[in-house]
């Protein structure tokens, strides 16, 4: 799994498919457990994630290890993160869909190879890339669909948002998050 893994991210190395390869410093393919049973789908990389090859290592990524932390997973035990695109969109704008299309064969055959049995689609970049849907996250978060090979994907809110939203009232962004995580910890335990 690990060297077929490899052969992507070697591929995806040297891609200059879309505009965004022009102005990256690092792709940024994927970081955690290969042959775990979560994936986390991300929007794009940021500075930071640019900067240092690794998903989610800025302010919101420290968030998202807080979150899985809060039910005990972790990206060195039993989380894979990846994103949608893997090069970072100058002044971090959303990518555009011909870039989502560039990039969308390295995240199916992440998907492919990895076969992860649960799918956390976090935030509207991925939600529209993995189910077509366009809007926010709101609708469907904390609600399980099918995914590729029998998988069970959750949209849940991506952490940025989070830090935008810092109340942790009841039926708040951030509560909602904690059911979801809840909810995700429960079924990783069930399978
Ligand atoms: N936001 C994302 O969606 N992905 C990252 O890697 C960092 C921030």
């Amino acid at each position: 799994m690990f060297e077929e893994l490899e052969k992507v991210r070697e591929k995806c190395l040297k891609c200059t498919k879309c505009d965004l390869h022009k102005t990256r410093n690092n792709i940024v393919f994927g970081d955690g457990v290969v042959g775990s049973k979560i994936m986390l789908i991300g929007e794009a990389p940021g500075f930071n994630e640019d900067m240092q090859g690794v998903p989610f290592v800025g302010r919101a990524g420290k968030l998202l290890d807080d979150i899985l932390g809060s039910v005990g997973l972790s990206r060195k035990e039993n989380v894979y993160i990846c994103n949608t695109v893997k090069c970072r969109p100058p002044e971090n704008r959303n990518p555009e869909q011909v870039e989502k299309n560039a990039c969308r064969e390295y995240l199916d055959k992440q998907i492919e190879i990895l076969k992860p049995k649960i799918i956390l689609i976090c935030g509207a970049v991925a939600l529209n890339s993995m189910m077509g849907l366009n809007g926010g996250i709101t609708k469907v978060r904390g609600k399980w669909f099918d995914g590729p090979n029998g998988s069970k994907m959750m949209p849940i809110f991506h952490p940025s948002y989070l830090l935008r939203n810092p109340s942790h009232k009841e039926g708040s962004p951030k509560w909602l998050m904690w059911q979801d995580i809840k909810e995700v910890r429960r079924y990783f335990d069930s399978l």
